[in-house]
């Protein structure tokens, strides 16, 4: 197939380029490297471009004949999307319309979009299966759901199928060492305790141990980036047979405390490191778990690198053979 991977180069779509070439497809990522990186695009063309350029957009369309659209080309953080709700707003959700309506114009039907746990706001019951209440609390969470809802109106429409995966947490990196994790600014637990581990930041810090978990921190569901690949690969085959639209819930069903990830990283890197007690940082949940019976079921997913040693293992080795280089 040829595929048109929108934010290829970030940390999910560079190694879904690796993965999709894996299977002998064909993949052109679209990116206008604003928060990635031109060396992460291993496989395929780039296209260096804004999706908010209707002219490049049209052009890339008019160039290939792909089959599906993967999207991975979003803002991400949550405390900035209440900042600058603006900016959450125009790129995640002006932007993915302009992808979909290039889609709709050159009669291209099949979308995967990179959707979260954010949709669901504040839990009303863990672990979260996808028939919980859909209600975020912030600009991020909001910008996504707003997509969801406008992808059942261009099915309705248009015809245009789409998966929405709604991850929990992306982590580790690619095990053969080739590709990993490079946010600017890094805001993710994992890469940042791995930077205190390496010497690179100062200490790793615990935002709040007042929650009401076993040890007082916030629990979360690790789901090892190969994993969330080999996922969105199946979910684009199921997609192409039964030509209906869907949504699935990713994660490991398995909750981790800030705790014990750190626990684990330090048994993992054998380094010890300075942690530091902080405030809660707003808008964390408690409790995010996923309840991924679905995509397990009817994708036939199954998660292969589901250990939190292997997931830290993993993004370690990206930490130590290329952040530190
Ligand atoms: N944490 C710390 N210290 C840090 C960084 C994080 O204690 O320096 C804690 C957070 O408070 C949270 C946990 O580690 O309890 C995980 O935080 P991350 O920032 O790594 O991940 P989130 O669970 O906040 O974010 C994930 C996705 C987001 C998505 C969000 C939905 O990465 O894209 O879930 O709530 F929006």
């Amino acid at each position: 197939m040829n595929i048109l991977v929108a934010g290829g180069a970030g940390y999910i779509g560079s190694h879904m380029l690796k993965h999709l070439a894996g299977d002998g497809h064909h993949v052109v990522t679209y990116d206008d490297l604003s928060k990635g990186y031109r060396d992460a695009v291993k496989y395929g063309e780039l296209v260096e471009a804004d999706l908010g350029d209707p002219l490049a957009l049209d052009e890339v369309f008019r160039q290939h004949r792909f089959d599906a659209v993967m999207h991975f080309a979003a803002f991400i953080e949550v405390g900035e999307s209440v900042l600058h709700p603006d900016k959450y707003y125009h790129n995640n959700v002006s932007n993915t319309q302009a992808l979909l309506d290039a889609m709709v114009a050159h009669k291209v039907r099949h979308f995967i979009f990179s959707s979260t746990a954010a949709i669901f706001g504040e839990p009303k019951y863990t672990p979260i299966d996808e028939a919980h209440p859909k209600a975020p609390i912030n600009p991020y969470g909001r910008s996504k759901f707003m997509v969801e809802q406008m992808l059942s109106d261009y099915d309705r429409a248009y015809g245009l199928k789409s998966t929405c995966l709604r991850y929990f947490n992306a982590a580790g990196a690619d095990p053969d060492g080739e590709l990993g994790e490079r946010h600017n600014p890094e805001t993710h637990l994992i890469p940042l305790i791995l930077q205190a581990a390496s010497g690179r930041r100062e200490d790793i810090k615990v935002f709040g141990r007042d929650y009401s978990t076993d040890d007082g921190t916030c629990v979360r569901d690790y789901i090892h980036i190969n994993d969330l690949c080999s996922a969105h690969a199946l979910a684009l085959s199921r997609m192409q047979q039964t030509i209906t639209s869907a949504a699935y819930n990713l994660g490991n069903g398995k909750g981790f405390s800030v705790q014990q990830v750190i626990d684990v990283t330090r048994e993992v890197t054998g380094v010890d490191f300075k942690v530091t007690d902080a405030e809660r940082r707003a808008g964390d949940p408690a409790v995010l778990v996923a309840d991924a019976s679905l995509a397990k079921h009817e994708l036939g997913w199954k998660p292969q690198h589901d250990s939190l040693e292997t997931i830290i293992k993993t993004a370690w080795q990206w930490e130590t053979d290329f952040l530190c280089k």
